[in-house]
C-alpha cells in the first residue's frame, strides 16, 4: 500500500492505472477505521482492479459548535488495518492540499437533503460533506465510491448530488 499526501503524488499513480485500462474503486473516510469501513475495502476490491481509501477530517463539515481539533485521529492504528487489506493507496492530504485558497469559495449545494433531518441540527454540516466529496471524486477519478449505509442521509444526498450533477462514478 502505497501512502500519498501530495494530490501531484495522487494524480500520477491514478494516470497511470488509466494509462493501463485499470479501473478504480475509491472508498473516503475520515479515518478511525472499523469492520464497517473494512468490509466496504473488501467489496471496493471485487468491484475494480485498483482501491483507494482517504483519510481527510474536513474542516469544511464541523459547524462552530461541533470540534473539528478534538475529532478523534489515529493515523496509525488506520495504516496498520488497512495494511492487512488489498488497498493499493492511502490518499492522506493536509488541510491545504484540499482547501488550497485558505478558505473556501465554491460550495455544493443538495437543496432539500441539506437541512432536513441531520442536517436540522448541523448548519452546514451537508453542504461541507458535498463540497469535499465533489473535491475527491475530482482527485481521485475513480469508477466506484462506495459509503456504509449508516449514515443513510450522506449516502442519499451524495447519490443526488452524482446524478444531478452527471458525475462519471457510480456509487456502491
Ligand atoms: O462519512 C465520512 O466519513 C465523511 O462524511 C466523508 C464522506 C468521508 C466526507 O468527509
Amino acid at each position: 500500500m502505497k501512502v500519498v499526501a501530495d494530490t501531484r503524488l495522487l494524480r500520477n499513480e491514478i494516470d497511470h492505472w488509466r494509462k493501463n485500462g485499470e479501473t478504480i474503486a475509491f472508498v473516503p473516510t475520515m479515518g478511525q477505521l472499523h469492520e464497517g469501513h473494512l468490509s466496504l475495502v473488501r467489496v471496493a476490491n471485487e468491484r475494480a482492479q485498483r482501491c483507494v481509501v482517504s483519510i481527510f477530517v474536513n474542516p469544511a463539515q464541523f459547524g462552530p459548535q461541533e470540534d473539528f481539533a478534538a475529532y478523534p485521529r489515529n493515523p496509525t492504528l488506520d495504516r496498520e488495518k488497512l495494511a492487512g487489506t488489498s488497498v493499493d493507496l492511502l490518499f492522506v492530504p493536509e488541510v491545504s492540499s484540499i482547501y488550497p485558497q485558505g478558505k473556501m469559495r465554491t460550495y455544493v449545494e443538495v437543496p432539500g437533503l441539506t437541512t432536513i433531518l441531520c442536517g436540522q441540527f448541523r448548519k452546514g454540516h451537508f453542504r461541507g460533506v458535498a463540497t469535499v466529496v465533489q473535491i475527491l471524486f475530482n482527485l481521485v477519478q475513480a469508477d466506484f465510491a462506495l459509503f456504509g449505509e449508516k449514515d443513510y442521509q450522506q449516502l442519499l444526498l451524495i447519490k443526488h448530488m452524482v446524478s444531478d450533477l452527471a458525475l462519471p462514478i457510480k456509487i456502491l
